[in-house]
């Protein structure tokens, strides 16, 4: 009888633990599915453009005794109905949420006299500014709550969309995402007398483009799960503006593309696939307009394009799926199956003849490597770059006054990263072992790079030299710019070596 009943007992309770493991491992795959197929948002289709684009105004200025152009920001809490009858908190400049577009010509002397009228810290860095490191705005400029700061530089660099935001150590993320930044445009003799459309907020738009998700009161900042490259929203503004649209009266539309989220990559095109032209990438023109019906855009970078309207027409911007070759699983959750109607642009009847776009727009500004006197190298992962999270307190390396380098960026992670480096741009020698492609011919200073990708950078240093004050090179996904991908270098003199960074801001 015995020998009978227990192996029986024991097959009952196998079948049974079989059981439990069975619905467990349904119920985990069943949770992984649903978080799965959940992870992809979509707006393609079911946008109903209800809202006029808003074109944040140029910011005012005047000119001081000594002829410096003097601008005036306020970082300042507020809200917003983004959504009508529903109020949201947010932070902007001079306004509510992101912050006038200021405005300047090559050769001229610039202040701008930063209030932060916010209850903690913060900075106010200029993306894509070659200036002196100490007026940079990166984490050793902080301004402390209630504190004002004003830094001055010389514009010295072509006519370009570039763009400023916060950039203390740590919280980059959560400034920027709640509304802190905005668009800083350079003119020079070029961009003054080409025949591109140029006209602010008629033919020339600016299109500060962020992902959000709302949340009571509040825009989220929550990164959801397997979200490793940060926080991804689940619907996109131009602007500050849901749903927008905008009725344009020319045939030839320039778009300043500005990718002012956090973390989500855009590749941008129309809904009917139709060409554009690319004329300007983060540092300026390119050589030649360069043709094409897909433009991918990473964090912090900007592109410059050209779209000719037909009477009568409407026509969508889109954001279309992530073509980087990311895995399956990634794919997925850095928000690469995603797509957006983005903005929809309205043709009137009758729209004003543009000229046809130049042959050419302008001469290289970038170095072509060939006088390179250092090559190094930078491993890109989550860890940090070359296996070092950022310290405050660390140079990690420094380069000699007017000399040029050759970077070499290699993403050893599987997920997708950029890289920024302040005070140059650069030029994009090489990705892996092609030529670049259009989209990374003209002057650069922010560049994606997907799992495993490698790109060969000419970078040029110019100064002025200060041994004690560094830039920052960096990934632009911010949040992980925030846990420590971020490294610093200083610019010396021939010969100089490279000071102590203050351990605490200064003022
Ligand atoms: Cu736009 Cu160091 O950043
Ligand atoms: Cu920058
Ligand atoms: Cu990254």
């Amino acid at each position: 009888m015995f020998s009978v009943s227990r192996p029986r007992r024991w097959r009952r309770l196998f079948l049974v633990l079989a059981a439990t493991l069975a619905v467990l491992v349904a119920a985990v795959s069943g949770c992984v599915s649903w978080v799965y197929v959940n992870a992809a948002v979509s707006t393609v289709g079911s946008t109903e453009f209800r809202n006029e684009l808003a074109v944040p105004p140029l910011a005012e200025s005047r000119l001081e005794p000594d002829g410096t152009r003097l601008f005036e920001l306020d970082m300042r809490t507020g809200s917003r109905e983004f959504r009508p009858g529903q109020v949201t908190k947010t932070w902007g400049f001079n306004g509510d949420y992101l912050g006038p577009t200021l405005r300047a010509r090559r050769g001229e002397q610039v202040r701008v006299r930063v209030r932060n009228t916010l209850s903690e810290a913060s900075t106010v860095h200029w993306h894509g500014m070659h200036l002196p490191a100490a007026m940079d705005g990166g984490p050793h400029q902080m301004v402390e709550a209630g504190a004002t700061w004003t830094p001055e530089w010389t514009v010295d660099q072509p006519g370009a969309t570039l763009w400023y935001h916060p950039h203390p150590h740590g919280a980059t993320e959560d400034h920027v995402r709640r509304g802190l930044a905005g668009m800083f445009l350079l003119d020079d003799e070029l961009t003054e007398t080409l025949a591109l459309p140029r006209n602010y907020g008629v033919d020339d738009l600016p299109v500060i483009v962020q992902d959000v998700t709302f949340r009571g009161a509040s825009l989220d900042g929550t990164h959801g799960m397997f979200r490793d490259v940060g926080f991804l929203g689940e619907q996109t503004m131009v602007n500050g503006t849901l749903t927008p649209y905008r009725e344009v009266g020319d045939e030839l539309i320039r778009l300043r593309l500005l990718n002012a989220s956090t973390a989500r990559v855009y590749t941008f095109g129309f809904d009917d696939a139709r060409a554009f032209a690319l004329i300007g990438t983060d540092g300026g023109l390119l050589d030649r307009p360069a043709t094409m019906n897909q433009l991918p855009l990473s964090p912090g970078e900007r592109a410059e394009i050209v779209v000719r309207m037909r009477p009568g027409e409407r026509t969508v911007l889109r954001s279309n799926k992530l073509d980087a070759d990311l895995g399956f699983w990634t794919q997925r959750f850095s928000g690469g199956d995603d797509t957006f109607d983005v903005l929809q642009l309205r043709a009137a009847t009758t729209l004003r003849p543009s000229p046809a776009l130049p042959e050419t727009l302008a001469p290289a500004s970038t170095p072509d490597g060939t006088d390179s006197v250092t090559e190094r190298r930078f491993e890109l992962d989550l860890k940090g770059i070359n296996g070092q999270p950022m310290a405050m307190d660390r140079i990690d390396f420094t380069v000699t006054r007017g000399t040029t380098e050759t970077w070499i960026v290699h993403n050893r992670d599987g997920m997708p990263h950029n890289f920024h480096i302040h005070d140059v741009q650069f030029r994009v020698l090489a990705v892996g072992e092609s030529a670049p492609p259009p989209h990374l011919s003209g002057p650069k200073d922010t560049v994606f790079l997907a799992p495993d990708a490698t790109v060969r950078l000419a970078v040029r240093f110019d100064g002025p030299a200060d041994p004690d004050t560094p830039y920052m090179y960096h990934c632009h996904l911010l949040w992980h710019e925030d846990i420590g991908m971020m490294g610093q270098f200083v610019v010396v003199e021939p010969g100089g070596t490279a000071g102590r960074p203050a351990p605490h801001h200064g003022h």
